[in-house]
């Protein structure tokens, strides 16, 4: 089935197909007689032959076997007969095919009798001698329910097909957008190296077009303004790569990566980000070398994410400062409370085991409303103008975290500011 049909659509046609299908040809009944006398037996050929399919049996093991080697519908038992007696065939018959449907036929029987005969699902009892209009009415009421039940459990295995194709074509769709999120978060993500590589084309034509010579210094500059511009392509690379690979869902042994180099990495990039303007920033270092176990760019994107929202979040200036410590013992958890300033992600699918890395992002905008606040993990969901933002990063942010079994907690006051945290597991470094 093709990846855009609609599932309601493909689920509600494939129901009209089920009840519009028509009906397979009705096979004839396949009626079962179970009697050691032989008068009653000729007596119901005679009344059956014409209608059903007929298998009579003299006595109990002849009447299994018959049903291990064919379809029976309805079998008719005498519940008196010599060896096997009617209530015990009338059992193993049902082990043999629980389906088929069972009239006893009883001549002096104790209502004992005929009770544990209903107790193993006999359909009907009839007494013997039987007249005719009452046992044709019986076998025919038996063969009726018979094909109700088995068109029952056909439609029942339709409507599980039908169950199961709908949810494989959920997965499909599901996998489909998650694509589609996919190649937006890389077009966002890649779109911070690439104003900072045309921010420094535009700074390094105008200073070739000032000059007709260069000078030692302009070589100088030029070198270490194109330094900058590679590094930013480079990182334009490593996110396709890294998305590309998860669209293809390859998973690389748990990478290591010092956390000291990657916030050096970080302050470069932040520094010459268009979105920094006058804002005051610092990254406050770590106090103990230690390593994250995810991939240094998906730090990087997270922080970048998150710094950036900080600069964004107020037109005024104000601080945004960027710190974190290693944690050596697992994080309590029950000392976050969600509220209308707290919010914890990814709690489900975090390894808390020491050491974890945390990171913070402090920014002392205007905060986060309680109404807005659990709006903003959502993606597309943006207080920016249309041209101004997306509204994926912090749904970026938190996929990544998740897929580095990290955990996210944001909290923030009206009128003092917000703070991200970031959790992540950690290695202590080799020495
Ligand atoms: N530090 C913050 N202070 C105040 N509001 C914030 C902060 N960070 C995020 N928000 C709110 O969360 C919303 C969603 O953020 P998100 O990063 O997902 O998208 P965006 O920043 O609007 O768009 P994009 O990331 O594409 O530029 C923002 O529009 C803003 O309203
Ligand atoms: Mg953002």
């Amino acid at each position: 089935m093709p990846l855009t049909a609609d599932p309601l659509t493909a689920a509600t046609d494939a129901v009209a197909d089920l009840l519009e299908a028509t009906p397979a040809p009705k096979r004839r009944g396949t009626l079962l007689i179970v009697d050691d006398e032989d008068g009653p037996r000729q007596s119901l050929r005679v009344i059956f032959k014409d209608e059903y399919d007929l298998l009579m049996a003299e006595d109990g093991p002849t009447a299994i076997e018959l049903a291990q080697k064919h379809d029976i519908d309805v079998a008719v038992l005498d519940i008196r007969m010599a060896g096997m007696s009617g209530i015990e065939v009338l059992e193993r018959l049902k082990y043999v095919n629980p389906a088929i449907e069972a009239i006893m036929m009883t001549a002096f029987e104790t209502t004992d009798t005929i009770r544990q005969a209903l107790r193993l699902r006999a359909c009907d009892y009839i007494n013997k001698p039987f007249d005719l209009a009452t046992m044709r009415s019986a076998v025919s009421q038996a063969m009726q329910r018979r094909t109700l039940e088995s068109e029952i459990h056909s439609s029942a295995e339709k409507v599980q097909e039908l169950l199961t194709e709908l949810q494989n074509q959920r997965v499909e769709e599901q996998i489909a957008k998650t694509r589609g999120d996919i190649y937006a978060s890389i077009i966002h993500d890649i779109n911070g190296p690439l104003t900072v590589i045309s921010g420094f084309v535009q700074v390094l034509n105008q200073r070739l077009n000032r000059n007709t010579r260069l000078e030692l210094e302009d070589l100088e500059f030029i070198k270490d303004r194109l330094r900058i511009v590679g590094r930013q392509v480079g990182n334009c690379i490593e996110i396709s790569r890294r998305y590309l690979g998860f669209l293809r869902r390859q998973s690389d042994e748990a990478p290591r990566v010092c956390v000291k180099q990657l916030l050096n990495d970080l302050e470069q990039l932040v520094r010459v980000h268009p979105s920094l303007l006058e804002n005051e920033f610092n990254i406050i270092p770590f106090g103990d070398d230690i390593a994250v176990k995810i991939n240094g760019t998906d730090v990087i994107q997270i922080l970048l994410n998150l710094a950036v929202n900080a600069f964004q979040c107020a037109p005024l200036n104000h601080h945004v400062q960027i710190g974190g410590e290693a944690i050596y013992a697992p994080l309590d958890l029950a000392q976050f409370k969600d509220s209308p300033n707290d919010r914890l992600l990814n709690v489900e699918s975090m390894d808390n085991t020491a050491p974890l890395v945390k990171f913070s992002v402090r920014d002392t905008g205007p905060g986060i409303a309680p109404e807005v606040l659990p709006k903003i993990f959502q993606p597309y969901f943006t207080t920016k103008g249309p041209q101004q933002g997306t509204g994926l990063g912090l749904n970026i942010v938190q996929r990544l975290i998740k897929e580095g079994n990290g955990a996210l907690h944001v909290h923030t006051q009206l009128g003092v500011g917000t703070t991200f945290t970031v959790y992540l597991p950690g290695a202590n470094m080799a020495k």
